[in-house]
This record gives C-alpha cells, structure tokens and sequence, in this order.
C-alpha cells in the first residue's frame, strides 16, 4: 500500500482539501494516523468492524486488547454510550477537551470488534485541534490506539510513525511533535469511586480534587502477577526498546556512580545510559540519552523517543535512572519499568 503523507501546523492548520480527504478516507473504512497532546493515534472508523481489524492488522495487536474512541464534542458520547454516570460530569468538565479517557458501559452501535469483545467502551475528546478538526469533519468516532507497532515505544513524532506503519496504511498526517508524549490518564466508573486503570498526565491528585478520592488499579504495581490489570493493555510488556534495560532507584550521586560503574564493563557503543538533561554529562562511557529535564518537567515529553534512539543505535544493554521525583512521576515510572520488564535495583542510602 502507498502511504500518502500530508501536513497540519498549529499556525497554518490543514489545507482544505487534505483534510476532506484524510476524512473521506476514515469514513470509507480506511486508516490515517494523525497527531493528538498525548502521543499519535492510529484511526479508523470506530462503528466499522472492517476498520478495527485493519487497525489489529497494521499494529500487529492481540484483537482482545480494545480501542479507545475519539470524540470531538459531548454530544457525540449519547450514540457510543448507554449511559452517562454522574461520576463522570465533573471530570468531563474539568478534563476535557485533554489526556483523560473514561470508561462507559458501550450502546448497540460500536461493535465488540473495537471493544475487544467488552460491554464497555473507551472514550476521549482530545484537546489537540488538529485531530478534533479531523474528527469533527469525519463525523464519526475515530477509533485510536497509539499509531506504534504493537510492543515498541508510543510514537511522538510523525517520523516514528513512518518508521512503524509506513506502507501499511493509507495516510500519515504530520504535524511536529506532540506536547505531553505519554498516552492519556484511563480511568473506570462503574465502581464507587474512580479506578485508574492506566497513569497519565493527568494525576490521581488532579482527578481526586475534583472526584473527591480516586484509586490506582492495584494491578499496576506490577508485583504481583497474579492480578489481571482492568485495562487488558497494560498486560502486555509494552514501550519496550530492544535492548535489557535496568531502572537504578536511589540518591542521584549514588545511581550516576552505579551507572558508570556498570557501563564500564561493556563495549562503548553496546551500552546505552537514559538519564536527565542535568546529569547528562555525569557519564563517560556508553550511549547517553537525555529523555528530558527534572527541573522543567520535560522528562515524560522526551522518554519514548529516548527508547526508540537506542534501537537506533543498536545496544544491547540500557542502564536508567529513575525519575520518581517527577511531577507526572507515577505515569513516567509506570512506562519506564513496563519497558525495563520491571527490573529495577535499589541502591541503599
Ligand atoms: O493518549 C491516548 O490514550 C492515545 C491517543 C492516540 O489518544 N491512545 C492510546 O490507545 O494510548 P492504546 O490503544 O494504545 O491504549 C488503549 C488502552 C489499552 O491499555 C486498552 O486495554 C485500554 O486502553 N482500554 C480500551 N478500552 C477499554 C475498556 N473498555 N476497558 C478497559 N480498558 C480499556
Ligand atoms: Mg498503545
């Protein structure tokens, strides 16, 4: 398949035409990838059964794992949903258009295809105005999972995009980099009190002020394995760079020294080191990458493209600090260790 590229720029938009036909394109059953806040979406009509399966196809995705719909206005939820939970006023409110999806239980018009086979369905009106335009001139939701091959890091650029799904579906719109670089905060409300099912920018604090409490999926720790996660994503080992990578938790001068230590007993180029703009420069040996700065909190806005820098460059061993300390540090630590496989050292005070 030939992939045709177009453009939206925050100062200059769509042209016309590109995005008549990026739309007319969604509402025949194909797919286009395009630009959100969080990371690039892959689309596909969300009623359509034949788009879902193309969205599985193009991904490489286990079809149990089910998609998230995007909406452009409130309104469009009364024909996806069958109720609205008063849980959910609130956060509607205060949240979107932005990074959070909600649970609901699914109307007879989105097919268990995009579901994943569930009787609840996933939804998010997105705040970046080049896919709210996409959506609103589709007139349909827009089925999106994060437009990557299944188990590599989130695309945040359309180049990783390219580099993922070229040929493989019909469109890619470019439109820079995205602003917040992680996938948006889920959260469930079929039960007393919101349940995260995955972190995101927006935080258990943020959703706890305006929800009056809120609670992580206890699956999330991932230590114990014997709990299945609600979001049957967060299962699979995912954000994943090719190389083994290990997470080094303790006082920075004690995880720089470790790091440096391990890093010497491998060949330069075969080791790779993720770390923050300000210790950047602590290193001597090996790879570094620097995902962002703890000080301006831009370390969630650079991580996936640090993961995928070190396929670039081919190591196989990748040694991290870990950004605990961080504003959005439980949706940070929570994609870093999914991508370390959970192996992580505490180094002793
Ligand atoms: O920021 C985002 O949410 C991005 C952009 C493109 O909007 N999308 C995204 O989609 O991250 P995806 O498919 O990569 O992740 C969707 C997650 C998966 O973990 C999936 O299991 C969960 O949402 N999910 C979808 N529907 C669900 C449902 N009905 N119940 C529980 N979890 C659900
Ligand atoms: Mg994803």
């Amino acid at each position: 398949m030939n992939t045709e590229y177009i453009h939206w720029s925050p100062d200059r938009g769509y042209r016309r035409e590109d995005l008549r036909k990026a739309a007319g394109i969604l509402r025949s059953g194909g797919l286009v990838a395009f630009p959100t806040e969080t990371v690039y979406g892959l689309g596909g009509d969300g009623l359509q059964k034949d788009a879902a399966k193309k969205i599985y196809e193009a991904k490489g995705r286990p079809s149990d794992n089910p998609l998230i719909l995007h909406i452009s206005c409130q309104s469009e939820l009364d024909t996806i949903v069958k109720n609205i939970p008063e849980q959910a006023e609130p956060l509607m409110n205060e949240f979107w258009p932005g990074p959070m999806t909600l649970i609901f239980e699914k109307s007879g018009s989105v097919p268990y295809e995009t579901t994943g086979g569930l009787d609840t369905v996933a939804v998010r009106m997105p705040a970046h105005p080049g896919a709210r335009e996409l959506i609103a001139e589709a007139g349909v939701p827009v089925a999106a999972p994060s437009a990557n091959t299944s188990g590599r890091p989130s695309p945040t650029r359309a180049e990783h995009v390219r580099e993922d799904l070229d040929g493989k579906i019909d469109m890619i719109i470019q439109g820079g980099s995205v602003g917040i670089g992680i996938e948006s905060t889920i959260i469930d409300l079929t039960g007393t009190m919101p349940l995260i099912l995955r972190p995101g920018f927006i935080t258990r604090e943020m959703i706890a002020r305006v929800a009056g409490s809120a609670q992580m999926d206890p699956a999330l720790s991932g230590r114990d394995h014997s709990i299945r996660p609600k979001a049957p994503g967060m299962k699979y080992r995912h954000y994943a760079p090719r190389a083994a990578m290990t997470v080094f938790e303790g006082d920075i001068i004690d995880v720089v020294a470790e790091i440096n230590g391990r890093a010497a007993a491998y060949p330069a180029d075969r080791v790779g080191i993720l770390a923050a703009i300000e210790t950047e420069n602590c290193y001597r040996h090996g790879h570094v990458v620097a995902a962002g700065s703890r000080e301006k909190g831009t370390v969630a806005n650079g991580l996936y493209a640090a993961l995928r820098q070190f396929d670039q460059l081919g190591v196989e061993v990748i040694f991290s600090e870990s950004f605990s300390g961080e504003e959005q540090s439980e949706a940070i630590m929570n994609r870093l260790l999914k991508a370390a496989g959970h192996r992580v050292e505490f180094l002793p005070k």
